[in-house]
């Protein structure tokens, strides 16, 4: 019996848990019902007189030490504290984490990124909080024009200088200031509206905005750019078609819609049975804008298209409600990780 639990005490000192599992199995093997302890105080009523002594307090040892053991391991295990290398064994498997996943928008901002960068289009940002100038006056906003309306529109501290910006196109104006043209250019972004939030609208979403100005572009280069990203985003059979529309930076507008890649155009209730989805606002920049941004609209002439990065992540993973894209329900993100890119 001496040798057996001098054996035992030599074990457990060497005993090491990685899991509550593992800690269980442990505590069981010695401390359980029919454990080693119990059935060692069972052989105990049989030990001589001579030895009860010695017996006694190395039994007590024993329980100590198992005892001390399980509550080692066990803070060990709840602080998730790292052993020192020595101590580690370095053959057992590691401890995976779970990798997070990207978010949905950001998975679409990044392929729609890419595909403009793939025509030669190079990405700049913004900022979120703007100036009245590059938000409205220099993109040809009259003063009176109701989007400067507080019901629509975001202001700072009741200052009616500075406003969340409500669309990207205000870092077009920041980029023309400051660049000659040729430019090509893509800027992804947060844009605020003051809209109650619905599964239809939201008070913030994301735009990706397009700019092109240089000598010679046309309406046509225009239409074969948006094309080709709708091919692209979409599938090669998507088709396009340009409706004419008003925005004060652009001349003449339009807005686009794709052929619904949810029913390929044979109409569905997302469509609400047009076969059409709408999917950005486009146009030519206004000679005025340019002319704010000191280029000399006689010179050159540009493009620019904005959208909603929300819209055609919709179309694209087929979710219907705005809300859940800034709600970080893990259940509702997880789903995206095989899309991974
Ligand atoms: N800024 C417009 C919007 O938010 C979209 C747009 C961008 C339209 C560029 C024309 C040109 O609705």
């Amino acid at each position: 019996m001496r040798e057996r639990i001098k054996q035992y005490l030599a074990d457990i000192d060497l005993f090491t848990a990685m899991s509550k599992e593992e800690l269980e199995e442990f505590r069981i093997k010695f401390s359980g019902k029919k454990g080693i302890l119990n059935e060692l105080f069972g052989e105990f009523k049989n030990v001589s007189a001579d030895d009860r002594r010695e017996m006694g307090v190395l039994l007590n040892e024993l329980k100590g030490r198992i005892q001390d053991k399980i509550e080692e391991i066990r803070t060990r295990l709840e602080e998730g504290a790292v052993e020192s290398v020595s101590d580690q064994d370095l053959t057992l498997p590691v401890n995976f984490r779970d990798a997070g996943s990207r978010h949905p928008l950001t998975i679409i901002r990044n392929r729609m990124l890419d595909i403009f960068s793939r025509i030669g289009f190079t990405v700049a940002e913004g900022p979120e909080v703007e100036e009245d100038w590059y938000n409205f006056s220099a993109l040809n906003f009259a003063p009176e024009h109701p989007a400067r309306d507080m019901q629509d529109t975001f202001f700072i501290e009741k200052d009616p200088d500075v406003v969340l910006r409500t669309h990207t196109s205000s870092v077009q104006v920041r980029i023309m200031e400051n660049n000659r043209p040729p430019i090509r250019m893509v800027f992804p972004g947060r844009v605020y509206r003051n809209e109650a939030i619905s599964a239809r609208a939201h008070c913030f979403f994301h735009q990706v905005e397009g700019l092109y100005v240089d000598k010679d572009v046309s309406f046509a280069d225009l239409r074969q750019t948006l094309l080709y990203f709708a091919k692209e985003m979409f599938s090669a059979d998507t088709r396009i078609r340009l409706r004419p529309s008003y925005f004060p930076f652009t001349e003449p507008s339009a807005e686009m819609d794709i052929s619904c890649n949810l029913c390929g155009g044979e109409g569905c209730s997302f469509c609400k049975y047009t076969g059409w989805v709408e999917i950005l606002g486009c146009g030519m920049v206004n000679p005025n804008v340019l002319r704010n941004c000191g280029i000399d609209p006689d010179v050159y002439t540009g493009f620019a298209f904005g959208m909603g990065i929300e819209r055609i992540t919709n179309l694209v993973f087929n979710v219907k409600d705005l809300r859940m894209f800034s709600e970080n329900d893990v259940r509702f993100l997880r789903q995206f990780e095989s899309a991974w890119q």
